[in-house]
């Protein structure tokens, strides 16, 4: 049984074999945290581990002799105003402009399996063993208002999620200034804090630092997304915890909006980690009967370091939030047209690009932004989903038939949270943006944030996408969305519910997501936000891949897919191979190098095939057919291990290993090429040490004219290499990567595919 409520002792113990989680309820009928990490054996006496202690300046908070003060407890979902200076979890604005909560033990239920959440993205179950939650509900008296704390375990994972749902019955309505997740109290402060960090382009680059006292954390606050700054994602790690060692503790938000996770270390050495929603324009008004779900936490604990948790977190979110007959399915190698070919493109050039993508294995053709309204640019035709028949006189239907019938599925894009001043939609509906009376209205990119808060407006650009879906051949659906909100404010919602503006605008995004995926269960969705301001949990569990970043050179991918990867399974990082020079950096890439990076997701090309060489073109198909043979492993099955950083070396090296480990595919990949330097053994993990394995790769190399190192003029080609290892000389001795092959690779940017077989 994972979850054991011990009555005498008044402690709650989550258990299974790799985690566990102590719950107390205290004197004064509140919760605490007596013990969160490796798992311990279960026995009725923890409550030993609750302390108490006079510290100056404590405000005791039950009658003598005890010395109970919120000054230092470790509080499950701590609250301000009762004797505890840190900061809280949750603030309720009273009638009488009280703010003062008092939330105490009333009861608990413990059942198999694990709820949903109303309107909002969840991990979930198959089964009911899977997993068993916790429910423990406390009550404020005073405003009648319960708030139920949910915990669920999973059988098989290091893995426990948390969330709460406040339900108000007081006569006074309240107001939820702050409504976060979860916090989760640690006794000392001997801890890194490691963040996802970025910005358009450079997505998620990992941020290390040691914990000080005082306040430290990441926020989003872009309204429509979780941005492209910082990810909705923590963690805390000892100071020795390594890729593949120590304890790590994870905190992934299912959530693609605003969200808070704040670290306050107190000067009692205590860390107090709180995660949800951010409070900053926060508002949210509880009537009488109404009640109030926060996002989940996804919270996993590693004893084997930052690769340990990576690896959980690939596992459950691969499995077990992402749903769908994509799910568990290889995804199709898919053609897009937008850096190929922008706006400028009609009918005719699509069908070229379509049979030129068939002539080479691609199986999916993808039609990016541009082909509806009068989109000839992008300052117009957002919110106009309809076929721009001058561009494309066979409509959607006819096209997406005409691509099929070349023997490729179709795919199409929409950004359908926005719209233009020139649009029909903005013409009929001026009234439908997100904007606030009598002030100055930003503009991004020339559009503006439909007001989602709105049934009407969601039900309409439901309308519009569901016939248009209906009545063509739609296999994927890019859902992109380029633009933060300003102005948060809402025509339809009164004075004192502005502050749900930004949390009701996801919920209506959530909304809109559930109506379309549930009626095309067979639609494959792609998420996307300027590239990656939206590679967040909440997203995945509509849509199984994102569109990793606008950046598709290969060398910048090294950082943003390793970034992406300490927190989500390749099988959702959008991977494309573009043309070069590369339209974000003018930088030249091997094609071969292109695509090995781009193999680590879910694979595809960006670029116009009709103006490939021939000899590129030849490798084009090999890199289709490697793909076909190898992508169940890399999106199905693997597990991954990241080896060498791209953030501390100039050689990134990773690898992916069936669940079996009888295969394995791993990327060695330098950024610039060193003369006279070292020798390189590139030693591989997460293999069988007892087990033979065959080892393949390629040595391409592309035309050349000229002679270096003794290798002369070539047309190009590969060259097969074949060797046998045991596991063990694999990871411990590692591959001879021989310097001189980086010359044929062609220097800067080379890179290996190393296929390994039992
Ligand atoms: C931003 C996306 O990230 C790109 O891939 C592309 O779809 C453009 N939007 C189209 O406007």
């Amino acid at each position: 049984m994972p979850i054991i409520f011990h009555d005498k002792s008044k402690t709650f113990h989550l258990k299974n074999e790799y985690v566990s989680y102590i719950i107390h309820i205290m004197e004064n009928g509140q919760l605490e945290n007596l013990y969160y990490g490796k798992s311990v054996h279960d026995h009725g006496e923890f409550d030993r581990l609750h302390e108490e202690c006079l510290r100056s300046q404590s405000s005791i908070c039950v009658p003598d002799p005890s010395l109970l003060s919120m000054h230092y407890a470790r509080q499950e979902y701590p609250v301000y105003g009762t004797g505890d200076f840190r900061s809280p979890v949750c603030t309720i604005r009273q009638a009488d402009g009280s703010r003062i909560v008092d939330f105490r033990y009333v009861s608990h239920t413990v059942s198999g399996g694990k709820p949903s959440l109303p309107g909002l993205p969840s991990t979930y179950v198959e089964a009911d063993d899977e997993a068993q939650t916790l429910v423990i509900r406390l009550h404020d008296d005073l405003m009648g208002t319960d708030l139920y704390l949910y915990y669920s375990i999973y059988r098989d994972y290091p893995v426990i999620t948390r969330h709460a749902q406040f339900v108000h019955a007081g006569e006074e309505g309240i107001i939820l200034e702050r409504a976060m997740s979860a916090s989760v109290e640690f006794l000392d402060m001997d801890y890194d804090f490691l963040q996802l960090s970025g910005a358009w382009a450079r997505e998620r680059y990992p941020k290390r630092r040691r914990l000080e006292m005082g306040l430290q954390g990441i926020q989003g606050l872009a309204g429509t997304a979780a941005g492209a700054e910082q990810n909705p994602f923590a963690a805390l790690l000892r100071p020795d915890a390594t890729e593949e060692s120590g304890e790590v503790y994870g905190f992934s938000l299912v959530y693609s909006g605003n969200f808070l996770a704040n670290v306050e270390v107190s000067t009692f050495d205590m860390t107090r980690l709180s995660i949800g929603i951010n409070p900053e324009n926060f508002a949210w008004k509880l009537e009488k009967g109404e009640s109030f779900t926060t996002p989940e936490v996804v919270m996993v604990y590693s004893d084997s370091g930052l690769g340990g948790m990576s690896r959980t977190y690939h596992r459950l979110y691969r499995s077990r939030l992402v749903r769908g007959m994509w799910r568990d399915k290889a995804r199709p190698i898919l053609l897009n047209n937008w850096e190929g070919t922008y706006f400028d493109f009609n009918e005719e050039i699509i069908l070229k690009m379509a049979k030129e993508a068939k002539e080479v294995g691609v199986e999916l053709f993808v039609l990016d932004d541009g082909w509806f309204g009068k989109r000839n640019d992008d300052r117009r035709g957002l919110g106009d989903w309809f076929c721009n028949l001058e561009k494309i006189p066979s409509g959607i239907d006819g096209l997406s038939r005409k691509v099929e019938a070349i023997g490729l599925k179709f795919g199409l894009w929409v950004e359908l949270e926005m719209i233009n001043e020139d649009s029909d939609l903005y013409r009929e509906h001026p009234d439908w943006l997100i904007e606030a009376p009598g002030r100055y209205r930003c503009h991004a990119r020339h559009q503006y944030v439909l007001d989602y808060t709105r049934k009407e407006v969601v039900d309409y650009i439901y309308g519009m996408m569901s016939e248009l879906l209906g009545k063509s051949k739609i296999s994927y659906i890019k859902w992109d969305m380029n633009r933060y909100m300003t102005e948060p404010f809402s025509a339809a919602l009164p004075a004192d519910r502005q502050g749900e503006v930004m949390h009701r605008y996801i919920l209506g995004v959530y909304s809109l997501y559930e109506r379309l995926t549930s009626e095309y269960p067979g639609i494959l969705f792609e998420s996307c936000a300027s590239g990656g301001a939206r590679f967040d949990p909440g997203m995945l569990y509509y849509a199984p891949q994102t569109w990793c970043s606008d950046d598709s050179d290969a060398n910048e991918r090294l950082k943003i897919q390793y970034g992406t990867s300490i927190v989500y399974p390749l099988s959702s990082i959008g991977s494309h191979v573009s043309a070069v020079p590369n339209h974000q950096l003018m930088r030249r890439t091997p094609l071969h190098t292109r695509a090995a990076v781009a193999y680590f997701g879910t694979f595809g090309y960006e670029l116009v095939l009709g103006k490939l060489k021939d000899y590129e073109l030849a490798e084009v198909k090999r890199q289709i057919d490697f793909m076909k043979e190898h992508r169940a492993l890399i999106q199905t099955d693997g597990d991954f291990y990241r080896i060498s950083s791209p953030f501390e070396h100039n050689e990134t090296g990773w690898i992916t290993v069936s669940q079996d480990r009888k295969q394995a595919l791993a990327l060695y990949a330098q950024t610039l090429n060193k003369v006279n330097a070292s020798w390189i053994r590139f030693k591989l993990k997460g293999l069988d040490p007892d087990t033979r394995y065959r080892v393949r790769y390629e040595v391409v190399e592309e035309p050349r004219e000229y002679s270096v190192f003794g290798f002369g003029p070539t047309e190009g080609g590969a060259e097969k290499r074949e060797f046998i290892a045991y596991g063990d000389e694999l990871m411990n001795i590692g591959i001879v990567v021989d310097r001189i092959d980086f010359y044929r690779l062609g220097g800067d940017f080379a890179a290996f595919v190393y296929e390994i077989m039992a």
